[in-house]
């Protein structure tokens, strides 16, 4: 991404920021919305910190990400302001003076310690709507965090501007280049830690850096639908490899999964039926959508899937009505992403609050909304072979459903998972995933 692109796209990004604010605010009856950047945490009884989490309604405004102890006043109708902490600090790297294409948008003060900031925020605390951690309470100006401005925000964060797709085109480009590393470590025989260093080598990103914990799963181990453990030895025989990973820029995720068998195989040709299914959904990112919908669409597509590959033995509608299907599929089809790699605003009924329950008997859902013009989703189908799952399945009396000698076959495998970052426009998707995957080819 150039940066005179992102230049183009910045200013009309904070122009729906502020027009968003305005409207949150007369919403709370508060005239200034005041965001604290967040602090640095520290481990019981020890002072070693934990990395730096950036507070999202912070990074939302500006492409900072590793600037502790600022702030941001927004006053509609005014310039925001930028009160920036510059530590005096020999023993660590200080965060450098900010510059680049959003700079000459803001006012910006710079402090040396994090107590100066209350001289350079609204005199009265009680007028402003303070969005943050506890931890960031600086005098009189504690967080607040208004319902009716949160709910505002969170719920309008799922449509992106121009210039939050350019960032998440951009942070797939890095995840896809990373995982082609990965790809080519796993065919050479690396073990799980092996591959993860070379996916943060080529994404040029630290563990750290990465938008969630790397998911590099060998064998049985892409069973475990979070697994980070990563062991230092690779497995023999080398069956499969499960690796749900993404990148990060300026502040904004890419989350993508992928699946690969050591051999062309039958798990080579489930793959592939996953894969068609996978992208046959991405295709229903459309708008007026009911995600949910999509949701339950996935299983029975899925279990369409397992009645040809002959793991279950009944209609694809009777195994998602009996719970057969979320024995296989046991986790939503996605989530919003942007700031953050879960969005927050996934079950908000409007603008105003409220909640849209998830389908009973799918807990793990956390987008329950109608899919619109500019919201990123991501989608994610899936199949496994969890023990506690299929013996749950059997304490439930539905062992007749499943053919287990197939089960026993496709169990060393673990699973599949196979996940994009899909934007809803007017027409067609963009699929951002895919489209990076074929511009590295
Ligand atoms: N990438 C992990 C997840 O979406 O849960
Ligand atoms: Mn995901």
């Amino acid at each position: 991404m150039s940066t005179p692109a992102l230049a183009d796209l910045y200013p009309a990004h904070l122009d729906v920021l502020q027009a968003r604010a305005a409207e949150a605010l007369r919403r709370s009856g508060h005239d200034h919305l005041v965001i604290p950047s967040g602090t640095v945490h520290y481990q019981v009884f020890d002072d070693r910190d934990y990395p730096f989490a950036v507070n999202p309604q912070f990074k939302a405004w500006l492409p900072l990400t590793q600037a502790p102890g600022s702030w941001l006043v927004i006053t509609p109708g005014v310039r925001p302001k930028l009160v920036f902490l510059q530590p005096h600090d020999y023993w660590h790297v200080v965060p450098t003076l900010p510059q680049g294409y959003w700079v000459e948008h803001f006012d910006i003060i710079v402090i040396r310690t994090a107590d100066e900031a209350a001289r350079h925020l609204p005199a009265d605390p009680a007028r402003c709507a303070i969005l943050g951690e506890p931890q960031s309470a600086l005098g009189a100006y504690v967080p607040n965090n208004p319902a009716p401005v949160l709910h505002y925000l969170d719920y309008h964060r799922a449509f992106k501007t121009p210039y939050e797709i350019a960032l998440m085109r951009a942070a797939n480009r890095i995840g896809v280049r990373a995982h082609r590393a990965a790809e080519r470590a796993f065919r050479a025989g690396a073990s799980e830690f092996g591959i993860h260093l070379a996916y943060c080598q080529a994404a040029g990103q630290d563990a750290n850096d990465l938008p969630y914990s790397n998911i590099i799963a060998l064998n049985e181990h892409a069973a475990v639908l979070h697994y980070t453990q990563r062991d230092r030895l690779p497995p023999r025989p080398l069956r499969s490899f499960l690796i749900d990973a993404g990148a990060d820029c300026s502040g904004y995720a890419a989350d993508i999964t992928r699946t690969y068998s050591a051999q062309d195989d039958d798990f080579a040709a489930l793959i592939q039926a996953v894969d068609q299914v996978q992208q046959a959904l991405c295709d229903l990112v459309r708008p007026g959508v009911d995600y949910p919908w999509l949701h339950l669409e996935a299983h029975r597509r899925l279990a369409a899937v397992l009645r040809d590959f002959d793991v279950i033995r009944l209609d694809p509608e009777e195994a998602l009505q009996r719970g057969v299907s979320r024995v296989f599929f046991p986790h939503g089809i996605g989530h919003g992403i942007g700031l953050q790699v879960h969005d927050v605003g996934g079950f908000a009924a409007s603008d105003a609050g409220g909640t849209l329950a998830k389908p009973e008997g799918h807990p793990y859902l956390r987008l329950t909304r109608t899919l619109a013009p500019g919201m990123v989703v991501t989608i994610e189908p899936g199949l496994y072979f969890i023990d506690m799952l299929l013996e749950d399945l059997k304490a439930r009396g539905l062992e007749d459903t499943v053919n287990w000698a197939r089960v026993a076959q496709f169990r060393p495998y673990g699973g599949i998972r196979i996940e994009d970052d899909v934007v809803c426009t007017e027409d067609t998707p963009i699929n951002l995933t895919r489209e990076a995957f074929a511009d590295l080819h």
